[in-house]
């Protein structure tokens, strides 16, 4: 397909809003995939003030015209062209799991900063490649955008920190949702090429515990539930992780979303967003489960670039940290704190936390040589964990990491 690189003007997502040039050079960034992830990246990159979106690139030519003409960016088909750009400083990459490698490689060989999705590879063998890559170049490879960097995720970090709670005794965490049963493609739902339910939705909730308990994962033992109909996929398991600390995570998953765990938290769901009751029945309808993700059959889209505001705080799913003194979950404006005498709650601001978080990470790291929390290490060992809930389930008993 020629020519794959496709001019659609440029700037418009690149202005840095109230910032003196003096205080802020923002990163030039290209986002790698065009799907949910991608162009969500996409919106949330042309509204930071650390960074700039300067480039799209996607096999598909129509969805590269329209992502880079809203955004006002440049817009290419082939990958490797993107990475000769030098107004490319950083790569975000959002292309299927399985193709992490060779697009991790190609960036790192382009001299291009890495800000990588959910999950960092498709196995640990992959994902410690990765950080060897990582630290053999002085570039920053961030593993980004998982759920452990929510506002209120990050607030229960520091409140079981600083409200002399004690130790961290337990962490539970419950996702009912409707991700299976909606459209996918195969390799969403394929566990030998990153995907199923241990893959594509545990790194949220590994990120939660690892985030929140802070510390080592000693051992890991789940179960992995299959279902033959209406789509023969591995939908739903439930893990145990025992932290090297002696805190437990519960880590509970169903993806049929039958039930939605939003319905417990006053509608709200990841992403900030309001989930109507009953979302999944529309999904369950759709007649073919695979292939048909963004076409005109399926019934749920990409959300549109320009979506504008966060409703409020993202929650996925239920949440309770348990201390010795006591207990912590999400509220709807923040956090409660449960302990002997009181329940007092800690107001959190919506608009902090995310991927914006990322970002004031990746700059810290690109721009002043900061240590970054959220690196190759800590993506790999996020992988480790989803890779021992699938062993786990295979072998029938506990694996130590
Ligand atoms: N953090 C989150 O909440 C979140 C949400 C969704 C997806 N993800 C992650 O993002 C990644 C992508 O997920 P998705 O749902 O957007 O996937 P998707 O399959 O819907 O989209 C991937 C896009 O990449 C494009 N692509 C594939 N190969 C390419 C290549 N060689 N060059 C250019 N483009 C190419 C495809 O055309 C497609 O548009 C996955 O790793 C997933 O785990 C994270």
């Amino acid at each position: 397909m020629q020519p794959s690189r496709v001019d659609a003007g440029r700037g418009r997502g690149a202005r840095v809003e109230g910032a003196t040039p003096q205080k802020v050079r923002s990163i030039g960034v290209g986002v790698l995939g065009l799907g949910l992830a991608g162009r969500e990246a996409a919106r949330v990159l042309s509204r930071s003030k650390l960074a700039r979106l300067v480039a799209v690139c996607d096999l598909d030519e129509s969805t590269v015209q329209s992502i880079a003409g809203t955004f006002g960016v440049l817009g290419y088909t082939d990958y490797a062209d993107m990475c000769k750009g030098p107004e490319v400083e950083a790569i975000f990459v959002a292309t299927p799991t399985h193709l992490r490698v060779p697009h991790i490689g190609l960036a790192l060989r382009a001299g291009k900063h890495l800000l990588v999705e959910k999950p960092l590879a498709a196995n640990s063998k992959d994902a410690h490649e990765v950080v060897r890559w990582s630290a053999a170049c002085d570039r920053v490879v961030m593993s980004a955008n998982t759920r452990g960097r929510d506002a209120v995720v990050q607030a229960m970090a520091r409140v079981v920190q600083e409200e002399a709670l004690g130790q961290i005794l337990s962490l539970t965490n419950v996702m009912y949702k409707p991700w299976v049963l909606s459209p996918r493609y195969d390799y969403e739902l394929d566990p030998e090429l990153g995907g199923g339910v241990n893959f594509r939705q545990a790194p949220h909730q590994v990120e939660i515990a690892r985030t929140i308990i802070d510390g080592p994962v000693k051992s890991v033992t789940a179960t992995v539930g299959r279902v033959e109909t209406p789509v023969d996929s591995f939908g739903n398991f439930n893990a145990l992780l025992e932290f090297q600390s002696g805190a437990t995570a519960s880590l509970v998953f169903n993806g049929y979303g039958y039930f939605d765990t939003s319905e417990l938290t006053w509608g709200i769901g990841e992403g900030g967003r309001r989930q109507a009751p009953g979302r999944g029945i529309a999904l369950r309808q759709a007649e073919s489960w695979t292939k048909v993700k963004y076409s005109s059959e399926s019934p749920i889209q990409p959300p549109a670039s320009g979506r504008s505001g966060r409703p409020g705080l993202s929650i996925f799913g239920l949440t309770i940290v348990s201390c010795e003194r006591g207990d912590v979950r999400p509220s709807r404006n923040g956090v409660l704190v449960y302990d002997y005498d009181s329940i007092r709650e800690i107001p959190v601001p919506p608009s902090s936390g995310g991927m914006s978080s990322d970002l004031e990470e990746f700059y810290g790291a690109v721009r002043r040589g900061e240590a970054c929390r959220y690196d190759a290490r800590w993506g790999a060992k996020t992988v480790d964990v989803c890779e021992a809930i699938w062993t786990s389930a295979q072998v029938g008993g506990s694996v130590r990491l």
